[in-house]
């Protein structure tokens, strides 16, 4: 017997089946359920029961946490099982939109759900590590307080507040900010070409991506004083017509000239060299 808190998770891919590995190796009482049943197996190897439907699933356990692709599977899913859910706490990890996350937090207010919207901030190989991952939440604080403790089993747990939709906001600004700077990534890697990449990367990059960390803490607010506008547009201007020259495609640079273009628009455009404000307007 366990005083640990019994958990379901719905949904066994690559995140839900490394939610289910860190609920078991925490020592909760795990039951799962997938759409392809043959993903469960290596999980009820390690102690997991199998739920052959998703009612069953969500019976098992006052603790439901959903895993899957999108938030229209989720619909699909849980809204026939919505009278077994009655009196639960949901926790949906499926990633989605601020709307998203408010329309199932008012659909599961309807069915007498406490209802928490989250956001994993890690690849499956991190979670279960508090240093290294970290799931945001928002929606009912009363389930959120009632689950912070195993919640932490899979990374470090924030509340964001009660808004529904605030977990699911932060999650896909962060989201956007790694795209952006995995097609920065991505286009100094061209630059230097594959055969110094990796060198490059690991002894460069990765560093330099670091230390870069720590004046974005800092937030956006318009202090350009040690980093000024016209010195930094310059430099672009370097970075583009540097890329151009040796041949590196220019597709990835839209990440940067974006931005840019709506500097000029701004009226900032005196600071801007010529070739930036060519590009720019293009
Ligand atoms: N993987 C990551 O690095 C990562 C990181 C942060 C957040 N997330 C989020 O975690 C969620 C799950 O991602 P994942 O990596 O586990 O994706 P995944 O490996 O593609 O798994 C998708 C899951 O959804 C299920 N599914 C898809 N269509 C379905 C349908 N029509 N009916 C029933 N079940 C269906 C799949 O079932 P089957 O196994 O039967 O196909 C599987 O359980 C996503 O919202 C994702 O954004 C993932």
């Amino acid at each position: 017997m366990t005083d640990k808190t019994p958990v379901t998770i719905l949904g066994l891919g690559a995140m839900g089946t490394a939610l289910a590995t860190a609920l078991i190796e925490a020592g909760h009482p795990t039951t799962v359920w997938n759409r392809s049943p043959e993903k469960a197996r290596p999980l009820v190897e390690r102690g997991a029961t199998r739920a052959a439907t998703v009612a069953d699933a969500a019976a098992a356990s006052p603790l439901v946490i959903a895993c899957l692709l999108d938030h229209e599977v989720v619909d699909a899913l849980l809204g026939p099982a919505a009278d077994v859910l009655s009196g639960r706490d949901l926790v949906n990890l499926t990633n989605g939109t601020p709307e998203h996350a408010r329309t199932a937090a008012a659909w599961a207010a309807g069915h007498g759900i406490a209802y928490v919207d989250g956001g994993i901030m890690a690849t499956p190989p991190l979670i279960g590590d508090p240093a290294a991952a970290f799931v945001l939440y928002s929606g009912s604080r009363a389930a959120f307080d009632r689950h912070r403790e195993t919640l932490g089993a899979l990374g470090g747990a924030r509340f964001l507040g009660e808004e529904p939709g605030l977990a699911a906001l932060y999650d896909l600004a962060l989201l956007s900010a790694m795209y952006g700077m995995a097609s920065g990534v991505r286009h100094a890697q061209a630059m230097v070409g594959d055969e110094r990449a990796e060198a490059f990367s690991a002894e460069y990059l990765a560093p330099w991506l670091q230390a870069m960390a720590g004046p974005i803490a800092m937030g956006a607010a318009g202090d350009d004083s040690d980093s000024p506008l016209g010195m930094q547009a310059i430099g672009l201007a370097n970075i583009v017509e540097g890329a151009r020259g040796e041949g590196t495609p220019m597709s990835l640079l839209t990440h940067m000239l974006t931005p840019m273009r709506d500097i000029v628009a701004a009226g900032y455009d005196d600071l801007l060299p010529p070739l930036i404000d060519e590009i720019a307007q293009a």
